[in-house]
C-alpha cells in the first residue's frame, strides 16, 4: 500500500515539470489523502482497545491529526496555486511567450512557504516514529494495532519521498525556469 519505492529521483532529469507535477499529485497526493482516511479509522479501533495500556497512542494520534489537517491545506495550496503556475510558466517558456507574473511575486515565495511546511510535517512524523519505537508494535498487539503501525511506517516513507521530490527536484527547477523566463522577458523588453 505504498507508492513507488523503485522510482529513482534521477529518472526525472530533463522531463517536463508538468509531468513531474502530474506524477506527484497522482501518486503522493492521492496516496496521502487515502491513507489519512484509512489510518483514522484504524486509529479509532486501536485507541478504543489499547489507549489505557498504551498512553503514547493518544499522543501519536494527536500528532497525526495535526499533521493531517496541515497536510490537507498544504496539498490544496500546491494543487490550486503553486503547481498550476509552474506549469503555466513552463508552457510560456516553451512557446517563448511572455509570462504573466503572479500575485505572490515570484515562485520562490510560495516555495519557501511549502518548504517550511514540509519541515513541520517532517518534525511531526519524526516524533510519531520515536513515540512508536520505530513503528514496532508491542508484543500483545492485535491485527489492527500492527496494521496501524505498518500503515504509519509506509506513510512516513512515502512522505519522505514526496518531500524529496518537491524540495530537491521540482522546486529548484521551477525557480531556475522562472529566472530564465524573467531574464528573457527583460531582454525582450529592452
Ligand atoms: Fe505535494
Ligand atoms: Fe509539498
Amino acid at each position: 500500500m505504498s507508492t513507488d519505492p523503485d522510482m529513482r529521483t534521477e529518472d526525472w532529469d530533463g522531463k517536463p515539470l508538468a509531468s513531474l507535477i502530474e506524477y506527484i499529485v497522482q501518486t503522493h497526493h492521492v496516496y496521502c489523502r487515502q491513507e489519512v482516511a484509512r489510518l483514522q479509522l484504524l486509529f479509532r479501533e486501536v485507541l478504543d482497545r489499547h489507549r489505557k495500556d498504551h498512553p503514547e497512542l493518544k499522543r501519536i494520534h494527536d500528532l497525526f491529526l495535526q499533521m493531517s489537517r496541515d497536510l490537507s491545506m498544504h496539498l490544496l495550496k500546491e494543487e490550486q496555486t503553486l503547481f498550476p503556475y509552474i506549469a503555466e510558466v513552463e508552457v510560456a517558456v516553451a512557446q517563448k511567450a511572455p509570462v504573466s507574473w503572479p500575485p505572490f511575486g515570484t515562485v520562490g515565495n510560495p516555495i519557501r512557504m511549502m518548504i517550511l511546511e514540509h519541515g513541520k510535517a517532517t518534525e511531526e512524523i519524526e516524533e510519531i516514529r520515536k513515540l512508536s519505537s520505530d513503528y514496532t508494535p508491542p508484543a500483545e498487539a492485535d491485527g489492527s494495532y500492527s496494521a496501524l503501525y505498518e500503515g504509519l511506517a509506509a506513510f512516513d516513507r512515502d512522505m519522505q519521498r514526496h518531500i524529496e521530490r518537491e524540495d530537491h527536484l521540482l522546486f529548484p527547477r521551477a525557480i531556475a525556469m522562472e529566472e530564465e523566463a524573467c531574464r528573457r522577458q527583460s531582454v525582450a523588453d529592452r
